[in-house]
């Protein structure tokens, strides 16, 4: 459990979670996570900022009895998904004349997801404010981070922003605070490429939105606080700006070592023309360290054999993880072998229809490839090379 204050009378009340290894089912959380919640006192009310998933919900109630709050004035919604919100239900039980804070489409989650009643719900507009006696609250709109619905809170005396899933990082740690980025970086970059990536475009516009802040600490709800926000503010100014780097991603599935070859040809052709390259066979892939590779990566060539009529399914998958996380790639290419015929191209540009790449000429080849089929995928990597000079990064 996590103690002591990060700011006098900004207690952290959240939840360790050591043993959580996947999230909505999808996402490996190799490092377990929490879920951060602060209670914040001011001279005449006392908030909650978020609770914890129902799960850890008793961790949450327990602190709350540790540190003896028998009143709560408000709790503060930053975001209706359950490992969030997940305890009001609980919370407003238990303080009768406290009132849920949220965006006015977080009141509409919230009443759907949970059936919190509207009567126990305040909505507040983009950089509306509310008084705690000596402190304030500025509330501001953060929409598509990671829902519609979602704001960040400023305490504008002691410069926390309290940011839920933005700049959060599925990091299980006893340390409730951190001054080094690097302990928790490719924590907090496999957290962006999974969870926030879809939303660059937004990213950028909440960036400049809190730009103006003065800023002391950064706390979410996931992972630790950050003491020193620039270095995490840096890595997201990074990682949602538009530049591409030098990098080839190549997952790929191989049933009988011909597509394999054709990676490991496709490989050794654009490191000699200075392409560092990451494969991931996607029969051992974690798809966190899939999605942190897209972060950056200016190029991705999806490996497949034909099976049946079309490509393998681990690649469909990859395909449709790709079309969903959005990354900033600017070209795709499909690689692999095939027996007798199939629809391998066409099955898997269609998964990617609607992604705004330029879509390369694949090289499918018959059976185990040949020597012009190895020349073929030089080719290829020369379209690559050619490419990523015309970006500015060869
Ligand atoms: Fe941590 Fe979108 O919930």
């Amino acid at each position: 459990m996590r103690t002591g204050e990060i700011r006098p009378g900004v207690v952290p009340v959240g939840a360790i979670d050591w043993d959580r290894r996947i999230f909505d089912e999808l996402i490996p959380l190799p490092e377990g996570t929490t879920y951060n919640a602060y209670l914040v006192r001011g001279s005449e009310k006392t908030v909650l900022i978020d609770t914890v998933d129902p799960t850890k919900e008793g961790v949450l109630h327990e602190n709350l009895d540790d540190l003896g709050v028998d009143r709560l004035d408000y709790l503060v919604s930053s975001h209706a998904e359950q490992d969030h919100s997940g305890a009001i239900p609980g919370i407003l039980n238990r303080y009768p004349q406290a009132r849920v804070v949220a965006t006015p489409r977080g009141k509409e989650l919230l009443n759907l997801l949970l059936h919190i009643p509207g009567d126990r719900i305040i909505t507040v507009q983009d950089r509306e404010t509310l008084s705690l006696g000596d402190r304030t609250l500025e509330f501001i709109h953060a929409p598509w981070v990671h829902w519609p619905e979602t704001m960040l809170t400023y305490l504008r005396e002691e410069r926390i922003l309290f940011t839920c899933d933005l700049f959060g990082s599925h990091y299980a740690s006893d340390e409730p605070a951190i001054e080094d980025l690097g302990r928790v970086y490719w924590a907090a970059k496999r957290y962006y490429a999974e969870i926030m990536m879809p939303f660059r475009g937004f990213i950028q516009g909440h960036l400049e939105k809190i730009g103006p802040l003065p800023l002391d600490i950064i706390a979410p709800s996931h992972g630790p606080v950050y003491r020193k926000p620039g270095h995490i503010l840096s890595a997201y100014r990074d990682w949602v700006s538009d530049s591409v780097k030098n990098e080839v991603v190549i997952p790929y599935v191989s049933m009988h070592h011909s597509t394999a070859a054709m990676v490991r040809h496709l490989e050794k052709a654009l490191t000699n023309r200075g392409i560092p390259v990451i494969p991931f066979n996607l029969t051992v892939t974690d798809i966190g360290e899939l999605a942190m590779a897209l972060v950056d990566a200016a190029t991705v060539v999806i490996g497949t054999p034909t099976i049946l009529t079309g490509p393998h399914p681990a690649a469909i998958y990859a395909a449709y993880l790709v079309k969903l996380l959005k990354p900033k790639t600017r070209a795709m290419g499909i690689i692999g072998s095939y027996g007798w015929g199939g629809k391998t191209v066409k099955d898997i540009t269609g998964v990617l229809q609607g992604l705004p790449v330029d879509l390369l000429d694949p090289v499918l080849v018959k059976g185990l490839p040949g020597p012009e089929d190895l020349k073929a995928l030089d080719a290829l990597a020369d379209r690559i090379a050619e490419r990523h000079r015309s970006y500015g990064i060869l």
